[in-house]
């Protein structure tokens, strides 16, 4: 029996990229406020920069996307930037990272 896998077997294959994952309002309120405050304490509390580089859709819109999530969630040895998998899953980094890149939203963010 042919069972499809997820990934190819062997190698560390990036998960799966998933577009339409969106954070319960309540969910995205707290990554919102955590970008804009524990974020932004490195990178800046407008992104745009600090011990850590700016953030700003002209900033990231050359970087591939795979790599900024795996930044954001393993940090990068080597640098002030600690991974954040410990509070958040690999969907809600993919979603913070495509936010980055379209403009992050301002606090507080409206009920959707
Ligand atoms: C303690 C400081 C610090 C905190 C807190 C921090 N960062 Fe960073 N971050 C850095 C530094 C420093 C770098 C640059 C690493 C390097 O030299 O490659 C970086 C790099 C990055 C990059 C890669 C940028 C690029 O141009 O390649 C992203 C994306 C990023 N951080 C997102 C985040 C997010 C999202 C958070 C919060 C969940 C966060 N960072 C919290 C210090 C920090």
């Amino acid at each position: 029996m042919m069972i499809a896998a997820p990934w190819p077997a062997g190698g560390q294959a990036a998960p799966d990229r998933n577009d339409s994952f969106q954070p319960e309002p309540a969910r995205a309120r707290e990554l919102v406020t955590m970008v804009r405050q524990d974020c932004g304490s490195c990178h800046g509390l407008s992104l745009s920069g600090g011990l850590g580089p700016a953030l700003l859709p002209k900033d990231l819109a050359d970087k591939p996307f795979d790599s900024l999530v795996a930044t954001v969630m393993q940090g990068r040895p080597g640098s002030a930037m600690p991974g954040w998998s410990r509070f958040m899953n690999e969907d809600e980094a993919q979603w913070i990272v495509r936010e980055l890149v379209k403009g992050f939203p301002e606090l507080p963010i409206a009920e959707r």
